[in-house]
């Protein structure tokens, strides 16, 4: 008897303050309208100074918890995907470990940028589905505003911080009734790591160090990885990709998502979009998406998602689910 990795709840957090276009033409040079037509983006949020990569990962997964009907007593594995961590260690997950008075199991971070929450659900996919755990929270959380270079106008203007989470419930095939993660494809090519990286670090400068980005050249790498990606991990679980009920794309840029929907011959209506209100908040996009749409009801119990990611490394994936 196999065991699935069913979603038994998620939740999402958006810090308080809000930042909009033109608030950003008075740093940059740049506009409302140029953001919004290269983009989508309208305003994004931004923690607060006091705020840390653990506070907002903490509120999500409590909201997750709740969703679910669980405890943080209940979780035995904790796994946080984040590119901006509290601490150079322990990990934001032993920190979240802790903040939530969980005493059990294992906490660990991922870091595969803009791709992390792909990454991370799948590990824990594959830790429950192997027995050794039997809760997982699966965590995307992000204080992205701290490492950008805030006279960049190529970067400061994409990014937003937020979290979102999911609590990955064991459960034998036969009661999951078809639920749960189906499938899921990693990739990384690290030849191409000049187009997207942070130019500081422990071992190289000992500082934290900026955003920098090729963004012409990421933008042109995306649609294509991302789509070979989704591809791929329907293809290879039997599925024909047009019958997915909802595809919930890493936020990025809304012409990539465009781009990825027409290449694919998918419907734009298919497509869960939240980059207007929330700009691109690396890791915690995709549970934060997946999240708004489980709340406003277009994501129901039993629908196809395919969920899709690219970013620094460059890392790309996709996992396929029923939720
Ligand atoms: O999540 C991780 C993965 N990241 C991504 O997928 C991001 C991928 N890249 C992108 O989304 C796009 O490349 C950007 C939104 C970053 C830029 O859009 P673009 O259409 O590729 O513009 P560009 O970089 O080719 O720049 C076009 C022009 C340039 O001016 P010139 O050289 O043509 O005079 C830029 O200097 O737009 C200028 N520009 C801006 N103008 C106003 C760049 N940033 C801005 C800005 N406001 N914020």
């Amino acid at each position: 008897m196999s065991i699935k990795a069913v979603i038994a709840g998620c939740g999402g957090y958006l810090p308080a303050t809000v930042m909009t276009n033109d608030d950003l033409s008075k740093l940059v040079d740049t506009s409302d309208e140029w953001i919004r037509e290269r983009t989508g983006i309208r305003e994004r949020h931004i923690a607060a100074e006091d705020e840390k990569t653990s506070d907002l990962a903490v509120k999500a997964a409590e909201a997750a918890l709740a969703a679910a009907g669980y405890a943080p007593q209940d979780i035995d594995l904790i796994i946080v995907a984040t590119t901006t961590p509290d601490l150079t260690f322990p990990s934001t997950a032993a920190i979240v470990q802790a903040k939530l008075g969980v005493a059990a199991g294992a906490a660990f971070d991922i870091q595969a940028v803009c791709t992390g929450f792909i990454y991370a659900l799948s590990t824990a996919e594959k830790f429950i589905a192997s027995g050794q755990y039997k809760r997982a929270l699966v965590i995307g959380a992000e204080t992205f505003s701290r490492i950008l270079d805030w006279t960049d106008r190529g970067t400061c203007v994409l990014f937003g911080d937020g979290a979102g989470a999911f609590v990955l419930e064991g459960m034998e095939e036969a009661e999951a009734g078809g639920r749960g993660v189906i499938n899921s494809y990693l990739r990384c090519d690290g030849q191409l790591v000049d187009l997207l990286y942070v130019d500081g670090g422990v071992s190289s400068t000992q500082t934290t160090g900026h955003v920098r980005m090729q963004g012409n050249k990421v933008f042109r790498e995306a649609v294509n990885r991302i789509s070979e990606a989704m591809e791929w991990v329907a293809a290879d679980a039997g599925v024909d990709i047009r019958s997915v009920d909802w595809v919930v794309p890493h936020q990025a840029n809304e012409r990539i998502i465009r781009g990825v929907v027409k290449k694919l011959d998918l419907e734009p209506e298919q497509v869960i979009s939240t980059i207007a209100g929330q700009g691109n908040t690396s890791a915690a996009s995709i549970p934060l998406a997946y999240c708004q749409a489980v709340g406003d009801g277009r994501i129901k119990p039993g629908d196809l998602v395919l969920l899709e990611g690219m970013g620094g490394g460059l890392t790309w994936g996709a996992a396929l689910l029923r939720a």
